[in-house]
């Protein structure tokens, strides 16, 4: 490149980079993994592209050194001068560009990377990496590097359930590409559903935390047996009656989900909610702590419990078969409850239920930390999840959260974030616990 072009790109990457969310607090994570890693971002022709611009930046503030190769459809949305900006590297774009091939041949670039990336990995992208096809630069890239390859899918909802993409992501998966997201939300075209690109900070994330090559070769929690329990639970006073807590279930099914979607074999032990069951997922309905206490001992044995559940804390000594009758007005009503079964704690303390991580969570109003440390250790887990209550936004009922969780020895705050989101975050740290 010229020296006049040489400061052209500088000072457009000056300028990009003022526009782009820079996260500075996330990265000092992720910076000791990804320290020094050659990385080649391959990016596919959807409109999720531009997100890449700051996968790039957030990359080379973890550390990276990145290069950049685009499809033909990328082009369509974003420049190949942009990611030239970013990575401080010429972008690639074709396997017929005498001049690039003659600076770095393509199987040189294959060889450079230590990490490929593809991101977005659109359905047509999937299709052909699955189908080991080399009919463009990317793809043959893909096909001929020996370093771990990570994909990111972004594509309408219809097209990620397709049984085809499915398929091409399960053969991906089974010789062990990462995959990484993909979330689930409102999408570009108006409608919602799984199909968002993750966000550049989560793939950063899912990378740094899966630096090892062993974690690598297949979903962070492949060959694990995972049983969540999520949701309330109804404790019946009567026919018509009953207690229970204020719980969507939101935040278990979105563990239950992460979890199935890093490879984990899935049991869902859920309290009576309104939600669809997670792909892969194999789910237990109940209603009451009684009948949730035994599906769960069902379930067992399984390497990680995550107890997701607001089980209620009271149940009736004894159930009236008849309707329990209104008391005169100014009266009042005297129910004899008795506590319910900690499922969490009979669980941590069973040694025949081959578990390697049990997992908890605490809903508290106040001294959340405090509280939630002491649960972590009356009940014997390894990792406790806490979120305030009674915040606008957050808790019970919301799509959104924020958390802490907290193991002995050390602590992780979830900022705001939506909760299939949040439970990303919750499994890579299951994985990284594990590990440890
Ligand atoms: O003690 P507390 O209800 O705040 O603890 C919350 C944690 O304990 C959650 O993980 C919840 O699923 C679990 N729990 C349980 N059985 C109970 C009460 C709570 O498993 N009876």
């Amino acid at each position: 490149m010229a020296g006049a072009g040489d400061r052209s790109i500088a000072a457009l990457g000056v300028s990009l980079a003022a526009n782009l969310r820079v996260g500075s607090s996330h990265v000092s994570a992720s910076a000791t993994a990804l320290a020094g890693q050659r990385i080649l971002l391959c990016v596919g022709g959807g409109i999720a592209a531009y997100k890449s611009l700051e996968l790039v930046r957030r990359l080379r503030d973890a550390g990276a050194a990145v290069q950049v190769a685009m499809t033909a459809g990328a082009q369509q949305f974003v420049t190949p001068l942009s990611f030239q900006a970013l990575s401080g590297h010429p972008t690639r774009t074709t396997l017929w560009d005498g001049a690039a091939e003659q600076a770095m041949g393509h199987l040189e670039l294959a060889r450079w990377a230590e990490r490929v990336v593809v991101a977005p990995a659109t359905a047509d992208l999937l299709a052909r990496l699955a189908h080991g096809l080399a009919d463009d630069l990317v793809a043959t890239l893909c096909l001929a590097t020996e370093a771990p390859l990570a994909v990111v899918p972004a594509m309408n909802h219809r097209m990620w359930r397709h049984p085809a993409t499915e398929a091409n992501v399960a053969a991906l998966r089974a010789r062990g590409v990462q995959v990484i997201g993909p979330d689930d939300g409102p999408l570009a075209e108006g409608e919602s559903g799984p199909g968002r690109l993750s966000e550049p900070e989560a793939i950063v994330a899912a990378l740094a935390g899966t630096a090892g090559p062993a974690v690598v070769a297949s979903g962070l929690l492949q060959g694990l047996k995972v049983v969540v329990s999520a949701g309330p639970t109804y404790e019946d006073l009567d026919p018509v009656r009953y207690l229970g807590n204020r719980s969507s279930g939101k935040m278990g099914f979105a563990v239950a989900d992460a979890a199935a979607r890093q490879g984990a074999q899935v049991v869902l032990v859920s309290g009576p909610v309104q939600l669809e069951t997670p792909r892969g997922v194999r789910r237990m309905d109940v209603r009451s702590a009684a009948q949730m206490r035994q599906a769960v001992a069902d379930a067992l044995p399984a390497d990680i419990y995550v107890g997701a559940a607001a089980v209620a804390d009271y149940t009736a000594r004894a159930f009236s078969p008849s309707k329990i009758k209104k008391t005169g007005t100014g009266q009042s009503l005297v129910l004899d409850l008795v506590r319910t079964p900690d499922i969490l704690a009979e669980v941590a303390q069973r040694a025949d239920a081959g578990l390697k991580l049990v997992v908890g969570f605490a809903a508290e109003t106040d001294n959340v930390a405090d509280y939630a440390r002491q649960k972590l250790t009356a009940k014997r887990l390894d990792l406790i999840v806490a979120n305030r209550v009674g915040v606008p936004g957050s808790g019970f009922e919301s799509d959104d959260n924020a958390m802490t969780a907290y193991w002995p020895g050390g602590e992780r705050d979830f900022p705001p974030a939506p909760k299939v989101r949040l439970a990303d975050g919750l499994v890579e740290l299951i994985a990284e616990r594990l590990r440890a």
